[in-house]
């Protein structure tokens, strides 16, 4: 190597270099701090046959004259069999910019990385610029390709789904060939997270990790190579052609993000969380207020006196926020109109909405609203004003999801109007929390009237909607934003950074809804996490469970409520306060705490333990049968916990136990038919 460079983060680094033609930039080292002294795991020894040493090369951003053969990073149109050389390097604190220039095209690259020194995932962008005379097109552009040694095949993990049932991990193993997840829907998508780990098939400690903070359509691809080389290339994907790159144009790719991990999927998975906590910045501290959410209660049937009925019963049980759902505003008695028309419809608020609200207020609670900003039904006045509005193809006909178009929030004049739309709402409303849906990705990819050659409406869309959120968040900082998309289908790292809360699931079923945080938990944290108590059966598993673990299992995040507590006994009723008064002293350790799983839901122990600075509280479930109930001999569930002082002497459900008892023995549960779920502090004594 003619030149390195090396990133060291909390307890990582990422070492790349220049080899001596200066023609890319390849991986040296990437793991614990100290991996980059010896040689490098992922240089390569012998001849490149039948193919260029851009194939095999540990390569970070490859375009297609680089790595012609088994797949670049980025090609350009009309300069195919791009390749480029070494510029100028600059490095200071935890920002590494290496520029590639070609003369040919004069398309200009400079490949981006920051880790920061309190953070074990590094961040990576490419910036493309046309300097030369000629209009490009960007026809592949992705963010990046991370190499991982692999020698005896990649161990590979990602989270896959679709409505109803997303984040269920799976695990499988690539000897050769490709492994790709990704969408093509405009969106994130409940198909996939963008969400990789890889390890080695026969080492399963060391643990990479590639994500995505992107919010359109993108593709995360394993590809691993015959001497034993796993490559994660990860970006956009331009699903409505190439992308157009005017001379004096930029783009900007999204940011890919690395993360290492000694401890395994799970350790992981706490890179993970510890960096989207610093996602959340300062507003990671702010008050996690217990919701009610009235959808599941009353569905379209909105009314002010049921709501207010709810108001009256969620406010005794210590609830902090009661949020509306859909079917406040106008034409909306289904889902068939009212998209687009965000007034309160006075038919189902007589006395005015600023009245309810005031109600709602009166009764000690904060006031939320659901809102799908970026949809229109085309029985809507909007639709009726705005035709224009939405996606569509000329000539061809347009496609409905959910009876509802999505509107090209890519143009300005549809931008100004959702941002004013919502800008209006926060102003006139005594609102502190907005629920943003989104329930249905894009279909037809055209604007009436512009070329599609100048449009990239993926990008558009995102951009805008980042733009909005941003503005929202800055002009409106007491307000709570909720990302929604029919469940959990808008959930990435850039949705992390401009959401304080995601919604990962519409089912909201005891024993599904396990499965559901379970898998969430792998890549995103439990701040982000909203997560409701319902009377909801399940669609996959309907085994019934008690009030207790649906409590605990929606304190697994930021706890809220959803079921008709109209129809809920005193005696629940009570129950629900007792759970709502031990969540509030424990809930900062929950949603800011590092998270280590016990089990898992298909395993007969299964909790999740929560420690910060010392704290720990333990969630417990039994997701399954019972040990006979005391007619045949049985040993109670035993909990390892983690991170304890081995010496120490810890208080945990009226006994005492020894730190070092608690961590290899565990903590012991003995479930019966009416115990199957728990919220256990762990106290020093
Ligand atoms: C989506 C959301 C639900 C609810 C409905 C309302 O399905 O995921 O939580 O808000 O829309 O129509």
């Amino acid at each position: 190597m003619s030149r390195e460079w090396t990133l060291v983060g909390a307890t990582t680094e990422y070492t790349v270099g220049l080899p001596e033609d200066g023609g890319w930039l390849e991986l040296r080292a990437w793991g614990p701090h100290g991996v980059s002294d010896g040689p490098s795991p992922v240089g390569y020894v012998g001849k490149a046959q039948y193919m260029t040493a851009g194939d095999v090369a540990a390569v970070e951003y490859a375009p297609d004259g680089v790595r012609p053969f088994a797949g670049p990073d980025l090609v350009v149109r009309p300069a195919r069999a791009l390749s480029w050389a070494f510029e100028d390097a600059s490095h200071s604190g935890d920002l590494l910019k290496v520029d590639f220039l070609d003369p040919v095209s004069g398309l200009r690259a400079a490949l981006h990385y920051r880790l920061a020194p309190d953070s074990d995932v590094v961040e990576r962008w490419v910036e493309l610029t046309n300097t030369g005379a000629a209009p490009l097109q960007l026809a592949e552009a992705g963010s990046g390709g991370f190499c991982v040694p692999t020698p005896h095949g990649a161990r590979l993990t990602y989270l896959s789904g679709q409505w109803a049932q997303e984040f269920t991990p799976a695990t499988t193993e690539l000897w050769r060939g490709r492994f790709e997840i990704g969408s093509a829907l405009g969106v994130t998508g409940h198909q996939f997270s963008p969400y990789l780990a890889v390890q080695d098939a026969r080492d399963t400690g060391q643990t990479w990790g590639v994500a995505l903070a992107w919010t359109g359509s993108w593709r995360i691809a394993a590809e691993r190579d015959a001497a034993g080389l796993t490559r994660v290339r990860a970006g956009r994907v331009a699903v409505d052609g190439p992308i157009a790159l005017p001379p004096g144009a930029t783009f900007v790719t999204p940011v890919a993000a690395g993360a290492y991990s000694a401890d395994g999927v799970d350790g992981l998975a706490r890179v993970w969380h510890a960096y989207e906590r610093r996602l959340a910045g300062d507003r990671l501290t702010r008050t996690r207020k217990v919701i009610y959410n009235s959808w599941e209660a009353t569905y379209f049937d909105v009314t002010a006196a049921g709501q207010l009925a709810l108001a009256e019963i969620a406010a005794e049980l210590g609830v902090e926020t009661f949020v509306v759902d859909d079917g406040w505003f106008v034409g909306r008695p289904d889902d068939h109109g009212g998209l687009g028309d965000w007034t309160p419809d006075p038919a189902k608020f007589p006395d005015g909405f600023d009245t309810f609200v005031g109600r709602v207020r009166g009764l000690g609670l904060d006031f939320g609203l659901w809102v799908e900003p970026e949809m229109v039904n085309p029985r809507s006045a909007l639709y009726e004003a705005h035709p224009d509005w939405v996606y569509q193809v000329d000539g061809r006909p347009r496609t409905t999801i959910r009876n509802q178009y999505l509107l090209d929030l890519g143009r300005p004049d549809v931008e100004r109007f959702v941002h004013s739309t919502l800008d209006g709402l926060l102003r006139q409303y005594d609102i502190t929390y907005l629920k943003w849906d989104f329930n249905r990705p894009r279909t037809e990819p055209g604007r009436p009237g512009v070329p599609d050659e100048e449009l990239d409406l993926d990008g558009a869309h995102v951009a805008a909607l980042y733009r909005i959120l941003e503005a929202l968040r800055r002009d409106h900082p007491h307000v709570t934003v909720e990302g929604c998309a029919a469940g959990g289908g808008r959930v990435d790292l850039a949705m992390a950074s401009r959401v304080d809360v995601v919604w990962p699931s519409d089912n909201t079923a005891p024993i599904d809804r396990l499965r559901i945080q379970d898998g969430y938990l792998r890549a995103h944290a439990p701040h982000l996490m909203s997560s409701w108590v319902t009377d909801s059966t399940g669609f996959f598993d309907p085994r019934p469970r008690s009030l207790a673990f649906r409590f605990v299992l929606a304190s697994a995040g930021v706890l809220g409520i959803g079921a008709d507590i109209r129809h809920w006994s005193p005696d629940e009723r009570a129950e629900a306060a007792r759970w709502v008064a031990r969540y509030k002293p424990v809930r900062d350790v929950v949603t800011r705490g590092e998270v280590h799983r016990v089990g898992g839901p298909d395993q007969e122990r299964c909790a999740v333990q929560y420690t910060l600075e010392g704290r720990v509280v333990v969630l417990a479930w039994n997701p399954g049968p019972l040990d006979g109930l005391d007619t045949v001999p049985a040993r109670p569930v035993r909990l390892p916990l983690r991170g304890l002082d081995p010496a120490a002497r810890y208080e945990a459900g009226g006994r005492t136990y020894s730190g070092a008892h608690l961590m290899s023995v565990g903590l012991p549960i003995r479930w019966t038919v009416g115990y199957d779920a728990d919220m256990i502090e762990i106290i020093p004594r």
